[in-house]
C-alpha cells in the first residue's frame, strides 16, 4: 500500500520566535521542511507528496529545495488560519488516485522513514486513523491559565501524547474535513476529527527521537539529537 504524504508547513512559529515561518527555521544548516521531505521521500510507503505554505510565501526557492530533497514534482499549495484548514487545503491539492493519505507537521523534522512505513502499514482493516503516539510520563495537572492554580491532578493512566505522521483512508480523511468546519477551536489534529465522527483511531509505538519543535529549546534538543545517535 502506497501512500501520499500532506507536510503541513503554514504555522506562522510565533512561539519559536524567529520571525520567520516555522517550517524555514533551520535545524542543522537545513529548513525544518527539508528534513522531513526527505524522510518522506526515503520511506517505501510513501509516493507523492504536497506541501502546504504559509499564504503569500513565494513557492519557488520552496520548489527548489523540495528538489534536492528527493520531491521533483511535489505539489505545493498555500494553507489558511488553522491547521485545520491548512490541512484541507492539502487535501484538495492531493493527486485524485490517492487512497490513502499520510498528514504530518513540518515541525517534525526528524521523523524516521521507518516510522512512516510502520504507520502506513498499521491501517489495517477495522481502523479508520492510525498515528504514533507515547504513553506519557509526567505527572498531569489541569491548571487555571490565569492564575497557573492548579485545580487538579489527571490521572495519567492510559494517557498518550500523539505524534504524527496521521494516515488515514482518503474516503475518511475528505469526509471528516467536509463535514467539521474548521473554527476558533479548531481541531489540533486531524485523529481528533475522526474521534468526533464516531470513527475508529488507533495509536502505534511512536519514537522519542519524532519530537515537536514549538519552544527554542526544542530546537536545541533536536540539535543535539540530530548530531548524535538518534535511536
Ligand atoms: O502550531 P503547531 O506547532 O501546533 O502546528 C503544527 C503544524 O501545523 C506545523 O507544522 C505548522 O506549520 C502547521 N500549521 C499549518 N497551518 C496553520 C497552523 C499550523 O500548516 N495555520
Amino acid at each position: 500500500m502506497t501512500a501520499t504524504a500532506i507536510l503541513v508547513a503554514a504555522g506562522a512559529g510565533e512561539r519559536l520566535g524567529t520571525g520567520r515561518p516555522k517550517a524555514l527555521v533551520e535545524l542543522g544548516g537545513e529548513p525544518l521542511l527539508v528534513h522531513a521531505a526527505r524522510a518522506f521521500s526515503a520511506a517505501e510507503s510513501i509516493d507523492h507528496l504536497v506541501v502546504v505554505l504559509p499564504g503569500g510565501m513565494d513557492p519557488a526557492p520552496v520548489s527548489v529545495l523540495l528538489d534536492s530533497s528527493g520531491w521533483p514534482d511535489a505539489e505545493l499549495c498555500e494553507g489558511g488560519p488553522t491547521r485545520q484548514s491548512s490541512v484541507s487545503a492539502g487535501l484538495s491539492a492531493c493527486p485524485r488516485d490517492s487512497r490513502v493519505i499520510a498528514v504530518h507537521d513540518a515541525a517534525r523534522p526528524l521523523v524516521s522513514p521507518r516510522l512512516i512505513d510502520r504507520t502506513v502499514a498499521s491501517l489495517t482493516a477495522g481502523w479508520d486513523a492510525v498515528a504514533p503516539g507515547l504513553v506519557v510520563a509526567d505527572t498531569l495537572k489541569l491548571v487555571d491559565s490565569t492564575r497557573q492554580a492548579v485545580l487538579r491532578t489527571v490521572d495519567r493512566r492510559g494517557v498518550w501524547a500523539v505524534q504524527t505522521p496521521q494516515v488515514f483512508g482518503r474516503v475518511t480523511l475528505d469526509r471528516v474535513h467536509a463535514r467539521i468546519a474548521p473554527s476558533a477551536d479548531a481541531a489540533t489534529d486531524d485523529l481528533s476529527l475522526v474521534e468526533r465522527a464516531g470513527g475508529r483511531v488507533r495509536l502505534i509505538e511512536g519514537e522519542r527521537s519524532n519530537v515537536k519543535i514549538t519552544f527554542p529549546t526544542d530546537l536545541a534538543f533536536a540539535e543535539r539529537l540530530l548530531a548524535g545517535d538518534r535511536s
